[in-house]
């Protein structure tokens, strides 16, 4: 298991450390397109220059990229998914930002892994590669529905919506002086843990220790982040009105130069 940073990145240092104390063992590395919580991305260069530098060569390794949610976002921004790297395969979701009805996903993978796994089924006269013998015949058509109505400029719009929506909530919560985090290639907007498991429910936020996550997906729009804003600093004042309860500090889980605690930032300004 490899350490991560505050942002949810692998860490780099931790990972080199890790591959040269095991260095008589091949390497299967699963990098996340996207974390869960945090939307980090690891850096498929870093990883591969790291791999190199312990001595690695391309056959010791296997690098599976896990780009579940952001699959669909990240090649709009920046190109880093690439087969002309020496990865061995990528996933994507198919339910997550694309919104189909059904979960589905897409694997893609190299001809020689395919080949190397398929087994041929005499009774039905095929080669079967799927791990259960069978599959959907229904999700590739939501999927194929899907990616061909919106197209490629569809989804790019998409892209860039989130992205400016998630910008512009995270923006908002940081001038509020609310502890909160957004990575660079991410619409997940990570903040402080509402006070009120009420809230929480309500707004539908998945929380972990003392932070929770706004995913900005296509169908936000900007009057629903809006509305959530003001419903959070309006609920705050209440919360922390008299100073016996703080918001609580974040530092550990976003870094302390996020974290809008009373230690690392000083006052609460109530708007
Ligand atoms: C990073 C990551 N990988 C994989 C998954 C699971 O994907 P699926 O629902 O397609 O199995 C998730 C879902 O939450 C995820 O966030």
């Amino acid at each position: 298991m490899i350490n991560t940073t505050t942002n949810g990145e692998i860490d780099y240092s931790d990972l080199r450390e890790k591959l040269l104390h095991n260095k008589d063992k091949p390497a299967i590395i699963n990098i996340n397109i996207g974390t869960t919580f945090k939307g980090a991305v690891d850096d498929i260069n870093v990883i591969l220059q790291t791999l190199e530098d312990c001595g690695y060569s391309h056959n010791k390794f296997y690098i599976h990229c896990d780009a579940a949610l952001s699959g669909l976002i990240v090649p709009f921004i920046k190109n880093v998914i690439s087969f002309k790297k020496p990865i061995g395969s990528v996933t994507i979701s198919g339910h997550k930002f694309l919104g189909c009805p059904i979960p589905c996903g897409v694997q893609i993978t190299r001809k020689s892994h395919i080949a190397y796994l398929s087994r041929n089924v005499e009774y039905i006269a095929s080669v079967d590669a799927t791990i259960s013998g069978s599959r959907n015949g229904l999700t590739p058509i939501l999927l194929w529905y899907s990616l061909s109505s919106k197209n490629q400029i569809g989804i790019q719009q998409d892209v860039k919506r989130c992205l400016y929506n998630a910008r512009y909530l995270k923006d908002r919560l940081q001038q509020a002086n609310i502890s909160v985090m957004l990575n660079e290639l991410s619409t997940i907007v990570v903040l402080e843990r509402p006070l009120d498991h009420e809230f929480t429910r309500h707004w539908q936020l998945s929380c972990v220790r003392d932070i929770a996550h706004v995913i900005v997906m296509p169908s936000i729009t900007r009057e629903t982040l809006d509305d959530f804003f003001i419903d959070l600093v309006q609920k705050r004042k209440m919360w922390y009105q008299d100073g016996s309860v703080k918001p609580p500090c974040v530092a550990d889980d976003i870094g302390a130069q996020n974290c809008a605690c009373a230690l690392h930032n000083g006052q609460y300004i109530f708007l």
